[in-house]
C-alpha cells in the first residue's frame, strides 16, 4: 500500500446522480476520513446504493469528483481505483474452496506464492479449520467472512460494503456487526458501510450519515445524531422519539413552550431552529428520558421537571423494560421505556399518570416539518422489501 500522501480521506465534492428526470442523489459535499468506519443509513431508495456504486465507479457521477487522498478518480475505471465492494450476495465461486476464493484476487494478478497472505488472511476472519471446504459447506456468516477477506487481500484503501449482512438472522447479524468492527480496527482501512438498519449503524460506525431521498440529513457520531437529532426525520428514523407540537411563550437561554396549556422547558441550545416568542416549535424527548408515577404520586415529582398528565392506553412488557404508550391532551400516544427495576402494579392501562423528565433532556426542532418524517407510518418512506 502505498500511503505517502497525509491523507488517505475519500472526498465527493457536489457528486451527484440522475436517472433521466428522476435525481437519485442531490449534490453532495462528503468527507470520509482515513481509516474510519462510516455508515451510510437510510430507508430504501434513498440513494446509499448509487452512492457507493460512485465511489467504486461503477456508475458515473450526473456531476462533481471524487477523491482519494490527493487523487481525483472520478473518470477512473473501478479496477484502477483502491477500492473493493462487498456485496448482499458474496457471490464466492462455488467450485474453489476457501484458500482459493480468498488468493483470487493475488492470482489474477499474476502472484503465484500466494500462501503467506491467505493464511494471515484466513487467520484474520477466523476461518483457520474450514480452509479446504467449499463455499456451500460454510454457514451464512462464514461465507459473508470469506468475501471480506477476498476484498481485503488486494489492500484496497477503501473498503465499500453495501448490506453485507442482509442476508443473515439477527443473531448472526449482530455477531457478524462485532466482528466487521474488529477487522476494520486490526486492518485499519476505511470502511463504507452501507445499511438501512439504524443500530447496525449506530453499533458499527464512527460516523454515520443519515440519508433521505438522495440527500445527506445529518451526519455525525452514533451518540450525536442520537441526542441532537436536527430534523423531525432523523429524531424518528434513528430509535423513536415523542414530537410534541407546541408554541414558544418565551425564549432566551431557556426556553419556555406550552401545549395544550402545559408549560415545558428546555435549553435553547438543544434547538437546531432559533425559537421566538409567539413562533410554533417541535419539543422533542426521547422514551427512555421519561419517568412515569400514578397521578395520585404526582407531588413526589422534584420541582423542575417538566411533567405531562395522561393516561395508559397500552403496555407491552419486553424483558429489560415495559413500553408505555399514553394518551394525553398534550400529545397522543407518548411511548414511554420503564427499566424493569420493581415494576409498579399501578401502572397498568387505563392508570392515570404522570410522565416526567429532565428538561436538559428535551430538543428542540423546526415546526415547518413533517412530525411524521422518518416513521414507518409515513408516506415518504418506503417500507424495505427483505425478500420477494
Ligand atoms: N439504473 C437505474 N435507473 C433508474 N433509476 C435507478 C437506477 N438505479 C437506481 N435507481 C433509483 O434511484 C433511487 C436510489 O436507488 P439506490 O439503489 O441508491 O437506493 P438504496 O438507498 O440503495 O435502496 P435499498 O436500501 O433498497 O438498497 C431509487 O429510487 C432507484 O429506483
Ligand atoms: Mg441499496
Amino acid at each position: 500500500m502505498t500511503d505517502t500522501t497525509a491523507s488517505g480521506d475519500v472526498r465527493l465534492a457536489g457528486i451527484s446522480k440522475h436517472y433521466g428526470s428522476f435525481t437519485a442523489v442531490h449534490p453532495l459535499d462528503l468527507t470520509i476520513p482515513q481509516g474510519s468506519f462510516f455508515a451510510l443509513l437510510g430507508a430504501s431508495g434513498c440513494g446509499k446504493t448509487t452512492t457507493l456504486r460512485m465511489i467504486a465507479g461503477l456508475e458515473e457521477p450526473s456531476t462533481g469528483t471524487i477523491s482519494l487522498g490527493e487523487r481525483e478518480v472520478t473518470h477512473l475505471p473501478p479496477y484502477k481505483r483502491p477500492v473493493n465492494t462487498v456485496f448482499q450476495s458474496y457471490a464466492l465461486f462455488p467450485h474453489m474452496d476457501i484458500f482459493e476464493n480468498i488468493a483470487f484476487g493475488l492470482r489474477r494478478r499474476g502472484i503465484t506464492s500466494v500462501k503467506k497472505q491467505v493464511d494471515e488472511m484466513i487467520d484474520l476472519v477466523q476461518l483457520g479449520e474450514h480452509a479446504r471446504k467449499k463455499p456451500h459447506q460454510l454457514s451464512g456468516g462464514q461465507q459473508q467472512r470469506v468475501a471480506v477477506a477476498r476484498a481485503l487481500i488486494n489492500h484496497p484503501q477503501v473498503l465499500l460494503l453495501d448490506e453485507p449482512l442482509g442476508a443473515l438472522d439477527l443473531k448472526l447479524r449482530r455477531q457478524m456487526q462485532l466482528e466487521l468492527k474488529r477487522i476494520q480496527t486490526e486492518v485499519g482501512i476505511t470502511f463504507v458501510h452501507v445499511t438501512h438498519d439504524q443500530e447496525e449503524a449506530m453499533t458499527m460506525a464512527d460516523t454515520v450519515a443519515v440519508m433521505n431521498g438522495g440527500r445527506v440529513e445529518q451526519l455525525g457520531a452514533p451518540a450525536e445524531l442520537y441526542e441532537n437529532p436536527r430534523t423531525t426525520f432523523v429524531a424518528n428514523f434513528l430509535g423513536t422519539s415523542n414530537l410534541i407540537e407546541s408554541a414558544v411563550e418565551s425564549a432566551g437561554s431557556d426556553v419556555a413552550v406550552s401545549a395544550s396549556g402545559t408549560t415545558l422547558r428546555l435549553p435553547a441550545a438543544r434547538c437546531s431552529t432559533t425559537p421566538r416568542t409567539g413562533g410554533k416549535l417541535l419539543v422533542g424527548v426521547r422514551p427512555e428520558k421519561i419517568s412515569l408515577v400514578p397521578a395520585e404520586e404526582e407531588h413526589t415529582i422534584a420541582a423542575g421537571r417538566n411533567k405531562i398528565a395522561g393516561k395508559i392506553a397500552d403496555s407491552s412488557f419486553i424483558g429489560v423494560s415495559t413500553q408505555y404508550v399514553i394518551d394525553s391532551p398534550v400529545c397522543p400516544e407518548l411511548e414511554v421505556y420503564v427499566q424493569n427495576i420493581e415494576r409498579d402494579a399501578r401502572l397498568v392501562p387505563g392508570a392515570e399518570v404522570v410522565l416526567h423528565w429532565n428538561p436538559e433532556h428535551t430538543f428542540g426542532l423546526d415546526a415547518d416539518q413533517s412530525i411524521s418524517a422518518g416513521t414507518t407510518g409515513d408516506a415518504g418512506i418506503e417500507t424495505v422489501e427483505e425478500s420477494a
